[in-house]
């Protein structure tokens, strides 16, 4: 399959960064350089309101590597993933192709610096595209061009949506956008999802945080507790060890204990149709 060109086309001055964007603020958490000062000034205010988002930002990231790893090494060929964020090594597709070097990943995301960021570092290598989309038109992403010349419905897919659907609220649909996704999904393909919680620790930072992201940012925020989470995994059998808080997903090193593992403050899940 031919190189795919990003199909960005955004120029720095067409980037607003006047606004929070949550990549951004992400990108911040994760000690990265690609954020605006008003990615920084909210970013650092929700880190003061609820430090722990630092350490289970980088406990997602080891989720995806493991949650993928797996997803690939049971056969998974393509994936789908959604809200990619800004590009931090090692992305889906050198996770994925150091178990299969011929997996095919469709990146989507609705922030447009990601999009920028595509063609250099995400679909540079082939076999990848880029899809610049919002989840809350699953359709448009599933019948977008570069979707459709890169994962074929006909053969299980890997459909990630890390850290991501907390920015979507129940009353924009949230239940019904996953469904519409994982509808078109045929048997064998996997779910894999993490979401932030206020599951594990009693604090008036997690108000704070949501503020901030639904008053100031270009998304809303909405924490969901477990119940919520495994809701998701309709139609899809979980696969050991469940829904559970991030280290504890098929950990490969030592697992945080105690106060440690409290400051995880996310859930973790991959599940087989
Ligand atoms: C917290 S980052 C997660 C990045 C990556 N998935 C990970 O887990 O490391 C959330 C990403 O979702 C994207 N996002 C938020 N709302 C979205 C939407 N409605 N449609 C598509 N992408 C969205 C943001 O732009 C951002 O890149």
């Amino acid at each position: 399959m031919e190189k795919h060109v990003s199909e960005a086309g955004f120029s720095p001055e067409q980037i607003d960064t006047t606004r929070p964007h949550p990549a951004r603020m992400y990108d911040y958490y994760l000690g990265g350089k690609d954020n605006y000062e008003a990615d920084r000034d909210a970013a650092q205010r929700v880190l003061d309101a609820l430090p722990e988002l630092a350490v289970t930002a980088r406990s997602n990231r080891d989720f995806m590597h493991r949650a993928v790893r797996t997803a690939v090494g049971s056969g998974i060929r393509q994936i789908i993933d959604i809200g990619t964020g800004i590009p931090t090594s090692p992305n889906t597709h050198e996770v994925a192709r150091q178990v299969n070097p011929d997996v095919r990943v469709a990146y989507v995301d609705n922030d447009p610096i990601v999009s920028t960021y595509a063609g250099a570092k995400l679909t540079n290598s082939g076999n990848a595209g880029f899809v610049l989309a919002d989840l809350k038109d699953p359709a448009g992403i599933l019948d977008h061009p570069v979707t459709k010349e890169l994962i074929d419905f006909g053969e299980p897919v890997a459909l990630m949506l890390l850290a991501v659907m907390h920015f979507i609220t129940d009353d924009e649909g949230a239940a019904d956008i996953v469904r519409t996704m994982t509808e078109r999904l045929p048997a064998g393909s996997y779910l894999i999802l993490s979401h932030a919680t206020a599951d594990f620790k009693e604090s008036d930072g997690f108000g704070k945080v949501e503020k901030v992201y639904n008053e100031e940012s270009t998304a809303s925020a909405q924490w969901r507790t477990k119940g919520e989470i495994c809701a998701f995994f309709e139609g899809f059998d979980l696969l050991e060890p469940g829904v559970v808080q991030l280290p504890l997903w098929r950990p490969d090193g030592p697992v945080p204990t105690g106060a440690d593992l409290a400051k995880h403050i996310g859930y973790g899940g991959v599940g087989v149709k």
